[in-house]
């Protein structure tokens, strides 16, 4: 019996060494982990536990059968992230490449069903070569397999993406259903089509930093949520995402225990600016209101006239969407909201409530918004608020015009609470181009036309720049003063913790996409 425990023990220390050690020495020189390293990295000490330790490739193509390493490519298994159970695929670029064969996807597939049966989120750590190209089409119906897979998962549970090497081809396909992705900074890369071939195609000379890299990503495609400078930031990252998040569509994440204090944030009551002209980074008002350094931001350097990100109000899990000022003084356009759509829609999903912070001018105007479909794209966040039936809060803190007004989480749409701030101006658009529009003949007609639009503008600016109108018909449910902001989102929070709310039957909705 010595002799089969001391084989069983051998042939797990061959499985461990991947590719061998010379192709780990490779691994590590390019500054980067290997799969099972970033897995004990990720996992709690000694929860790990690996599916799939034997499993071996089926190809006997072009001398195949003759290179064949335990596990094929991929470490699998499940453990704990700060005591909760996740399950986690990493793929070893020290087999073939991270190369992806049929028993490879098998092996994805496997932890990906339990995650589903048993509820809990699904972490993928990328690093391949894309498929493997001994086996052709089975190896790419094993990424139809995952990506299916990752279908179905979607809105059940949290899936989270970290690329951290090469992740190309149709490979990509799998990261982009996920719920976030996270890159490597220098050492990771994404994209459909290589330089090579664009360089075939388009005459176009680009390298993989600046065609697919992570910095291209978070800042040209938004294709990622988060960057990281190197594994073991990009490790942390993931498990910070996690702690925002339930375990699946059925949870919440609970409150944690807090004593109430004194919750009064005086530093909002200066935070806008004597001029409605005049920018201030929301940011700021986002750290107030929130638990001391709890913000988490995702897409941080992109359609950065929107911020979204995750935060904690005494100790909930919050998902906060704001118009930014001192970006395009935060207007909307396409960008900004897919991004915000694309985040409403990920809370909603897992029961994360919402906050909405409103200081929105309105639609971008142009050509080059009118042709880039900012129909549609404007559509997909009012549709994404409108679907949403988590706890939803809004508080205006200055100008709420035209249709972002409505897009922006307003009452109409289904929001549980509204606030305003004194400062806000709730109206169709600003008073010098709305005074322009509707007093036009009594201007042109006036001995000084200068001096009569500056009367006009603050007669309109009287009646509609303000919070009361908007009061005064419910669609607001209360003025507030700033600095009492966090003690009534406290409140609201708490009192709307059980919420009921179910939409229509139907199959599914059809999202302007
Ligand atoms: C089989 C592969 C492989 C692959 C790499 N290897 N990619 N084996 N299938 N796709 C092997 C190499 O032969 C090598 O084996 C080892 O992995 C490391 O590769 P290197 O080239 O030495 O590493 P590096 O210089 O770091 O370059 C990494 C790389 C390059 C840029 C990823 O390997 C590369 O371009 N690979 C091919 C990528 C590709 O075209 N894939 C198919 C894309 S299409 P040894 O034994 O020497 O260590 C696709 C479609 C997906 O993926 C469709 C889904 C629907």
């Amino acid at each position: 019996m010595k002799e089969k425990f001391e084989k069983l023990i051998s042939l797990r220390e061959e499985a461990k060494l991947g590719g061998g050690q010379e192709r780990i020495d490779k691994q590590h020189k390019k500054k980067k982990l290997t799969a099972r390293e970033r897995v004990h990295l990720l996992l709690d000490d000694g929860t790990f536990e690996e599916i799939g330790m034997f499993v071996q490739h089926r190809s006997h193509d072009f001398g195949m059968e003759k290179q064949v390493f335990l596990g094929d490519g991929v470490v699998t298994g499940y453990g704990n992230v700060d005591g909760r159970l996740v399950y986690v695929f990493a793929q070893d670029f020290t087999v073939f490449g991270g190369s992806l064969s049929e028993t490879y996807a098998e092996k994805i597939c496997k932890v990906m069903d339990m995650a589903m049966k048993n509820g809990a989120p699904v972490i993928g750590l990328n690093d391949s070569g894309g498929a493997r190209i001994q086996e052709g089409v089975r190896s790419l119906g094993g990424y139809a397999d995952i990506f299916y897979r990752n279908t179905l998962a979607s809105g059940v549970v949290p899936q989270i993406s970290a690329i951290m090497g090469p992740c190309a081809g149709g490979a990509v396909y799998s990261p982009a259903i996920t719920d976030f992705t996270i890159m490597v900074e220098q050492t990771s890369y994404m994209f459909v089509t290589g330089p090579n071939v664009v360089k075939t195609v388009t005459n176009e000379e680009v390298s993989s930093e600046e065609l697919g890299g992570a910095q291209t990503h978070a800042t040209k495609s938004g294709v990622t949520h988060f960057t990281a400078s190197n594994d073991l930031d990009c490790i942390q990252q993931v498990k910070r995402l996690l702690s925002y998040m339930p375990q699946n569509c059925e949870e919440k994440t609970e409150p944690l225990r807090y004593e109430l204090g004194d919750e009064t944030r005086p530093l909002l009551d200066a935070i806008i600016p004597e001029s409605a002209n005049q920018p201030y980074d929301i940011r700021e008002v986002i750290n107030e209101l929130c638990d001391k350094d709890s913000f988490y931001e995702v897409h941080k350097d992109f359609a950065e006239n929107i911020v979204v990100g995750f935060s904690r109000i005494a100790g909930r899990s919050v998902g906060i969407v704001a118009n930014q000022p001192i970006s395009l003084a935060g207007v909307l356009d396409v960008e900004s909201s897919k991004k915000a759509a694309r985040f409403v829609r990920f809370c909603d999903c897992f029961n994360i409530p919402l906050l909405v912070l409103v200081d929105v001018p309105g639609f971008l105007p142009g050509t080059d918004q009118e042709w880039n479909a900012i129909i549609t794209n404007g559509a997909k966040l009012l549709f994404a608020f409108s679907e949403a039936t988590v706890p939803r809060i809004s508080v205006i803190t200055r100008k709420a015009y035209g249709g972002a007004y409505d897009v922006m989480n307003s009452k109409h749409i289904g929001s549980d609470l509204n606030y305003a701030w004194p400062s806000a101006e709730i109206a169709v658009m600003g008073a010098k181009g709305a005074s322009e529009i509707i007093f036009k003949n009594e201007i042109r007609n006036s001995d000084n036309p200068e001096e009569k639009l500056i009367e006009k503008e603050a007669e309109y600016a009287n009646t509609f720049a303000n919070p009361y109108k908007a009061a005064s018909r419910g669609f607001v449910d209360e003025v507030i003063i700033p600095s009492d902001t966090r003690i009534k989102l406290i409140k609201g929070f708490s009192m709307l913790e059980n919420k009921v709310d179910q939409l229509p039957k139907k199959k599914h909705s059809n999202i302007p996409l």
